[in-house]
C-alpha cells in the first residue's frame, strides 16, 4: 500500500508538473520574453541575432515567406512563436519588390520627396505627416520595421547620399527625423534611424576611420542622433561600417552603450548595417550591437564559438536577444497584424505632392517674373530632366514607384503649349548635347518663355566628383544655357532653370544668366506637379536651403579633406576594391579637421560669400518680423517669439529661423547656431501670426572638449529670427544667469 501510494503520488507530481512544463513550451505572446530566452537554445538565440542572408534567405538555409525585395529581417523560430519579420528601406518610401512571382498584382509605393528636400521644407509635422503615410505603407505591405531615417550630416557636398541625409545643419536634421519617427511609429512598424554615425562619404565607407574630434562629434555628428533618439524613439538604430578615431561603429562600445544607451536613454536595439564583411562578432554585441545584418551563417557559428571560448557570455547573448524581442513584440508580424496590401496610393501621392510643394526652393525671381500668370503660354523646354525628370537618388534608397509625373506633362495639364519639335529632340537621346546659337533663337521666335532643366543623380556606392557634368555643368550645358538665355533675352523673352538635383552644384558662374531659378530637388512620385504648382502660383513657394551652396568648392572647409575626384566603385568586388591602402588620406581615413566649421557655421562666422546661403529661399510675397521677444521660464527653459506679417500681395508661409548668438565665453563659437524654427500657417496678406520656438540651456551649451563636458555660459546672448541664416529680420537678447556644466564620461 505504501509503495502504491508513493508510485501515485509520483505519477500525480509527473503528471502536473513534468508533462506541463514539456507540453507548454514558452511561447511569445502567452510567456513573458524572459521565459521565452530561457527556452531557446544557444543555436537558436545565435541564429536570431544574425538576420536573414541575402534577401530572403535565412542563416540556416531556410527562406522567408512574404515580403519579396525587403532589405532583411529576423529569423523565425515556430515552437517559441517567434514569427519571420521584415525591415525594407528606406528614407523615400517603402522599397519591396513591386511585381512578384505568380501574380498580375502589383505592390508599388509612394516615392515621397527625398530627404534633402523635407528638410527644405522646415516643416516637421509635414515631416510626420509623409512618416505616417510611409509607415502605413510599410504596415500594409506586411513588414516590421522600414531603415530609416537617415540622418547623417551634409559634410561635403559630394558625399553620395547626401539626397537621403537632411542637412548640414544636426539640430534641423534632428527635429526633421524625430518627426519622421514618430509618424512612422504611429502605425505600430519601427524605424530603423541610420547610420550611427559620421558616416559622410561613400568612397570605402566600410573601411574609412572618420578622425574627428570630440567637440565636433558631438557637436556636429552626434546632435541630430541626439535629438531623433530622446524625441522621436527609434524602435532601432542602424550602426554604420566605418571607424570613428580608429574602432568601427558597430564594435563601439562608448558609442552604442556609453552615449546611446547610458546618455541618451535609447532602449530599442541596435542592428549593423549591411554588409559581407564580418566584424569582430563577439565585440560588436558586447559593444551593444544586437543584430548582425543581412547577416552570414558563419556569424552564428561565430556567437556559439565566443560563448564555448569565454569571448561572450550566455547573459551577454541572452540580453541581445532580450533587447531585439522587447522590440519585436510591438510589430506586426509578432502582433498577427492582417495586411492589406492595398495601401491608399492615391492618398498618399496627395501627401508628397503637398510636401514636394513646400520644399521647392526658389532662388532667384527677377522683375516677378513667377508666378507665370498666363498659362496659355507656348513653352520652349530644354534639358533632359524637363522630359524624364529624376525623382531621387539611386541605390539602397531609391524607391520602386509608378506613375512619375513629368514636368511636360503637367505643363501640358495645366494648360502651356509645349513646343513639340524640342520634345522630339529630347526623346529617347541620352547623351549630352548642345542647343546651338540657331535652334535657340528659332526657339526663342516660335515661344514665348523657355524652361530649362539641369538634372543631376547621385546616390549609394559612389560619391559624387568634382568634374563637368557632376559639382559643374558640362560644356554643353553651359553653351545651351548661354545660347538659350542670349536668343531669348534678345527676344525679349524669359528664361527659367530648374534644378533637378538632390544636392548642390556650381551655380555662381551662370546664375546671372536666368530670370528665375526654381530647385525642386528630386522630388517624388508628384514631381512635375509639383513643379507647375509652384511655376503657376497654385502654391507659393515657402521652402529654405537646409544646407549652403558655396560660390566654389574649394571654399568648403572639408574640400582638403573628401574623396572629391575619386574615381571608380570602391564597393564592388574589383581592382579599385583591391587598391584600398588603410593608409591613404581620405580612402583608408580621413580628417575632420575643419572641426564645428561645417557648412554655414564656417561660411557666416568667417564671412565667405556664398552664391546662396543655408536657410535661403524666396517667396511671391514678402513678410515683416516684429516684436521679438524671448522670455525665460522655469528651470534653463526659454520661449521666443516674432510676429510675421505677410507684407506683400500672394498669400503664403514662412519658415522664421532662429539662430542664436552666444557672449564671448572661453570657447570659440559660431557668429549664430540655428536653435529652433517654425513655419507659420498660410498668411492671407495683411495677415499676422506670432511664432513661439522653446529652447532651454542644455540646447545652447557647446562641448568643451578639456572638460569633457557641455557648457552653456553666462552671459548675454542674442536671438536672431532671420529668413536665412545671413538674413537677420528680428532680434532680441536675453540672460543665461548661471553657467551650466553637464560633465560626461564617456569619449569617442
Ligand atoms: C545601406 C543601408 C541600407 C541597407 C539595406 C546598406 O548598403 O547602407 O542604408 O538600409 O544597405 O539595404
Amino acid at each position: 500500500m505504501k509503495r502504491f501510494c508513493i508510485i501515485l503520488v509520483a505519477a500525480l507530481f509527473v503528471q502536473a508538473y513534468l508533462p506541463v512544463r514539456a507540453q507548454s513550451l514558452p511561447k511569445i505572446g502567452t510567456s513573458s520574453i524572459e521565459e521565452v530566452v530561457s527556452a531557446m537554445t544557444l543555436h537558436e538565440k545565435a541564429s536570431f541575432l544574425v538576420g536573414v542572408v541575402s534577401y530572403g534567405k535565412n542563416a540556416d538555409g531556410t527562406t522567408r515567406k512574404a515580403v519579396p525585395g525587403a532589405a532583411g529581417g529576423s529569423v523565425e523560430i515556430p515552437r517559441l512563436g517567434i514569427p519571420f519579420t521584415y525591415y525594407p528601406d528606406g528614407p523615400q518610401g517603402v522599397r519591396i519588390s513591386p511585381t512578384r512571382k505568380g501574380t498580375d498584382k502589383t505592390f508599388y509605393f509612394t516615392a515621397f520627396p527625398i530627404a534633402t528636400m523635407m528638410a527644405a521644407t522646415w516643416n516637421a509635422d509635414l515631416s510626420g505627416e509623409v512618416g505616417e503615410a510611409m509607415g502605413n505603407e510599410a504596415l500594409e505591405y506586411g513588414n516590421d520595421i522600414l531603415l530609416a531615417p537617415a540622418i547623417n550630416i551634409h559634410r561635403n557636398p559630394l558625399c553620395g547620399r547626401n539626397f537621403e541625409y537632411y542637412s548640414e545643419d544636426p539640430f534641423l536634421a534632428g527635429k526633421m527625423a524625430a518627426a519622421m519617427i514618430r509618424g512612422v511609429q504611429s502605425n505600430g512598424v519601427g524605424t530603423s534611424l541610420k547610420h550611427f554615425a559620421v558616416n559622410s562619404q561613400e568612397t570605402f565607407r566600410r573601411e574609412n576611420d572618420a578622425r574627428v574630434g570630440q567637440r565636433a562629434l558631438r557637436e556636429i555628428y552626434l546632435k541630430g542622433f541626439e535629438i531623433a533618439v530622446k524625441e522621436g524613439k527609434p524602435w532601432t538604430i542602424m550602426s554604420a561600417y566605418n571607424q570613428i578615431n580608429g574602432t568601427t561603429a558597430s564594435e563601439n562600445w562608448a558609442l552604442l552603450t556609453g552615449i546611446l544607451r547610458n546618455e541618451w536613454g535609447f532602449d530599442g536595439f541596435v542592428m549593423t548595417d549591411w554588409t559581407e564583411f564580418t566584424r569582430n562578432t563577439a565585440a560588436q554585441i558586447k559593444a551593444g550591437n544586437e543584430q548582425l545584418m543581412p547577416g552570414l551563417t558563419k556569424q552564428v557559428e561565430q556567437i556559439e564559438k565566443a560563448v564555448a571560448d569565454g569571448d561572450l557570455t550566455m547573459a551577454d547573448v541572452d540580453l541581445a536577444v532580450t533587447r531585439m524581442l522587447r522590440v519585436l513584440v510591438k510589430s506586426p508580424s509578432f502582433r498577427g497584424y492582417k495586411y492589406s496590401d492595398t495601401p491608399d496610393l492615391a492618398a498618399h501621392a496627395a501627401i508628397a505632392r503637398r510636401a514636394a510643394d513646400e520644399g521647392i526652393v526658389l532662388l532667384k525671381n527677377e522683375g516677378g517674373l513667377l508666378p507665370l500668370r498666363d498659362t496659355h503660354k507656348k513653352v520652349a523646354l530644354f534639358g533632359f530632366g524637363s522630359y524624364k525628370i529624376y525623382q531621387g537618388g539611386t541605390g539602397s534608397g531609391n524607391v520602386n514607384t509608378t506613375g512619375i509625373v513629368n514636368i511636360d506633362t503637367a505643363l501640358k495639364e495645366a494648360g502651356f503649349e509645349l513646343q513639340e519639335d524640342l520634345a522630339a529632340t529630347y526623346d529617347g537621346v541620352r547623351i549630352d548635347f548642345k542647343i546651338g546659337e540657331k535652334l535657340a533663337k528659332l526657339r526663342a521666335a516660335d515661344c514665348d518663355l523657355a524652361i530649362f532643366t539641369i538634372r543631376r543623380s547621385a546616390g549609394e556606392f559612389v560619391d559624387r566628383r568634382e568634374i563637368k557634368g557632376d559639382f559643374y555643368l558640362t560644356d554643353n550645358e553651359t553653351a545651351s544655357l548661354k545660347n538659350v538665355t542670349e536668343a531669348f533675352h534678345a527676344a525679349g523673352k524669359k528664361v527659367i532653370v530648374l534644378l533637378n538635383t538632390g544636392g548642390v552644384i556650381e551655380t555662381a558662374s551662370w546664375k546671372d544668366w536666368a530670370d528665375a531659378i526654381v530647385l525642386p530637388w528630386q522630388p517624388g512620385v508628384e514631381a512635375g506637379h509639383a513643379v507647375v504648382d509652384v511655376l503657376t502660383g497654385r502654391c507659393n513657394p515657402s521652402g529654405k536651403l537646409p544646407m549652403t551652396w558655396p560660390v566654389a568648392y574649394n571654399d568648403i572647409p572639408s574640400s582638403k579633406n573628401f574623396p572629391s575626384n575619386f574615381e571608380g566603385n570602391s564597393w564592388r568586388k574589383g581592382p579599385v576594391r583591391d587598391a584600398f591602402d588603410p593608409n591613404k588620406r581620405n580612402e583608408g581615413y580621413t580628417e575632420y579637421e575643419e572641426g564645428i566649421w561645417v557648412g554655414y557655421r564656417h561660411f557666416s562666422t568667417f564671412g565667405v560669400p556664398v552664391s546662396f546661403p543655408f536657410g535661403y529661399g524666396l517667396s511671391y510675397t514678402t513678410f515683416d518680423y516684429s516684436k521679438p521677444v524671448v522670455k525665460a521660464g522655469k528651470k534653463g527653459t526659454f520661449t521666443a517669439s516674432v510676429t510675421v506679417t505677410n507684407t506683400g500681395k500672394a498669400a503664403g508661409k514662412e519658415v522664421v529661423e532662429l539662430f542664436v548668438t552666444a557672449p564671448k565665453g572661453t570657447m570659440e563659437k559660431p557668429a549664430r547656431e540655428l536653435k529652433g524654427f517654425a513655419k507659420t500657417r498660410v498668411l492671407a496678406p495683411g495677415e499676422s501670426q506670432t511664432v513661439t520656438i522653446s529652447f532651454d540651456t542644455y540646447g545652447l551649451a557647446s562641448f568643451d572638449e578639456t572638460l569633457n563636458a557641455w557648457v552653456t555660459d553666462k552671459g548675454e546672448y542674442t536671438a536672431n529670427f532671420c529668413a536665412s541664416v545671413d538674413d537677420v529680420r528680428a532680434s532680441a537678447p536675453f540672460k543665461v544667469k548661471k553657467a551650466a556644466v553637464n560633465k560626461l564620461t564617456v569619449t569617442l
